[in-house]
């Protein structure tokens, strides 16, 4: 058909449109279904751990991309229960891996109405609601974790993204000359970074994406409780200013990764500060336990850094994706990240979170974390944070009472141990065989107990030795669950050792 021959009063029926009639029932039903499939998830294991073959056959995902188009109906027929029956569950009360919380139901709702306004949060025009719930969003997270409220801030789709945008501003900040027109390599000192060696991985990222190299990267060495030694990080500094080089930024972690460890925060932001050094700290997992009163006190010096990284979709249990990057002068992050092309007519007085970040359209990740903030208050959150480090350091109790069960760390709300046989007690100290075969135990323990599913766990190397790690952020957990983890581990990991040690 030619241009001039489509029909000025034809109404249009595109291949994706749904009446509204069939768009209530089709919703109607699937929110009956997933109310229904998400209430019975503590009865069901935490996986199912399905094989690739198992979850490509139940969706039929080898077919080649089909031709023609199927009914909604058809579509949506069975999925919620295929989804169900083939995933593994962060909101599982026994589900407690890496740090990833389960979904917040206000969140999930959240989440179904941005999707239906279908917001481009990138410039105010286009979405001036959802604009101001964001800013009004980043506020109150602010507010929450003792920062400055008219800071610049944004919401990512995580951690890494979070901390990502405050180091583009931190470079920007740091480097003498206009790094972002002439690159790292124009200036004639070399860039540094400075955090401890418990950082996570996304200053390897950072440091990777933004040219300044991973082996720009100083990587400090810990106390025995895996905090940042700060006579290690001086003397670092100082060398590296004798040899030439321009330190631009340090970053402290509030909650490391692996076992929940807070660096000596008001120590670093001070002598960041003397020395006119950006200090970064990235409080994903840790920032919002400065609600609680069961928290290190060093986390009230969250409010000392020049920026901070912090996770929605931890420990405020906001369905995954939402980070939240704050930095304390709103200007450092628009002149880390703002352009101004002709191609978009926009008012430079209106807030346009475009120029705050890397990404150009943006979702309205606000909402779910707004309505989650609203439904819990202050109150709610610190009373929920609370129970989850009371419940992790439960579980620490009850570990390290158990002869087989080695208590190694408890902080915020991760608890990192091992098993050793009993048999295995005295050598396991200094006979390098004895360690190795622990290691070994270990970590197929945390294989098995990941695929059986009665619990999930994670892992962490502390002090060398390869140990289990449970974290708890997660409002569905309670204590029968922290008091059915030691029997769980105890009898997985004696099955594994006669199995490892008689070779079957
Ligand atoms: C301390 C810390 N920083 C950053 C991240 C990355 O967060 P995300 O997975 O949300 O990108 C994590 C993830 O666990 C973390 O623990």
């Amino acid at each position: 058909m030619a241009a001039d021959q489509l029909s000025p009063s034809a109404v249009r029926r595109l291949p994706l449109s749904i009446d509204r009639e069939r768009f209530q029932a089709l919703g109607h039903r699937l929110v009956d279904e997933l109310a229904d499939r998400m209430s019975r998830i503590p009865d069901g294991p935490v996986t199912r751990d399905p094989r690739p073959a198992e979850v490509r056959k139940a969706f039929n995902l080898e077919r080649p991309l089909p031709d023609a188009g199927v009914e909604p109906d058809v579509l949506l027929e069975r999925l919620v229960d295929r989804l169900f029956d083939h995933s593994l569950f962060n909101a599982h009360p026994r589900f407690f891996g890496y740090i990833t919380a389960p979904p917040a139901p206000i969140g999930v709702l959240g989440d179904f109405i941005a999707s239906a306004l279908n917001a481009n949060v990138g410039s105010w025009r286009l979405a001036p609601a959802a604009t101001e719930i964001e800013a009004a969003t980043v506020r109150w997270i602010a507010q929450l974790v003792g920062y400055p409220v008219d800071a610049g801030g944004l919401l990512v789709s995580g951690g890494n993204m979070a901390n990502f945008a405050c180091f583009f501003a931190a470079r920007a900040a740091g480097a003498p000359w206009d790094v972002r027109a002439e690159g790292v390599a124009a200036g004639s000192r070399r860039l540094r970074v400075y955090c401890s060696a418990e950082t996570h991985t996304w200053i390897q990222k950072a440091a990777d994406l933004s040219g300044i190299g991973t082996a720009a990267i100083r990587w400090i060495p810990t106390d025995s409780h895996q905090r940042m030694r700060l006579d290690a990080l001086t003397r670092q500094l100082d060398d590296d200013v004798a040899a030439g080089d321009l330190p631009f930024l340090v970053v402290g972690t509030a909650g490391t990764v692996s076992t929940g460890a807070v660096d000596p925060l008001a120590e670093l932001a001070a002598l960041c500060r003397e020395r006119g050094i950006w200090f970064h700290v990235d409080a994903a997992y840790g920032g919002f336990a400065v609600l609680s009163p069961e928290a290190p006190p060093e986390l009230r010096a969250l409010e000392l850094a020049d920026s901070v990284a912090v996770d929605p979709h931890k420990w405020l249990y906001a369905p995954i994706e939402a980070g939240c990057a704050l930095v304390r002068d709103r200007e450092r992050l628009r002149g880390a990240f703002a352009y101004h092309p002709p191609y978009y007519h926009r008012d430079e007085h209106e807030l346009n979170y475009v120029d705050f970040g890397m990404q150009n359209s943006r979702g309205f990740r606000a909402l779910k974390v707004w309505l989650a903030l609203q439904q819990a208050g202050v109150t709610g959150y610190r009373e929920s944070i609370t129970t989850d480090i009371l419940l992790s350091r439960r579980m620490a109790g009850l570990i390290d009472a158990e002869l087989e069960l080695e208590l190694v760390s408890q902080n915020l709300s991760i608890t990192t141990f091992r098993f050793v046989p009993e048999r295995l007690q005295e050598a396991a100290a200094d006979d390098e065989e004895a360690a190795a075969y622990l290691d070994r135990l270990n970590r197929e323990l945390v294989n098995t107990l990941q695929r059986e599913g009665r619990t999930f766990v994670s892992n962490a190397v502390v002090n060398g030795k390869y140990v289990l790690r449970a974290c708890i952020v997660n409002f569905h957990t309670a204590a029968a669950d922290v008091e059915a983890l030691p029997a769980i581990v105890l009898e997985t990991g004696r099955r594994l050792d006669r199995r490892l040690a008689t070779g079957n």
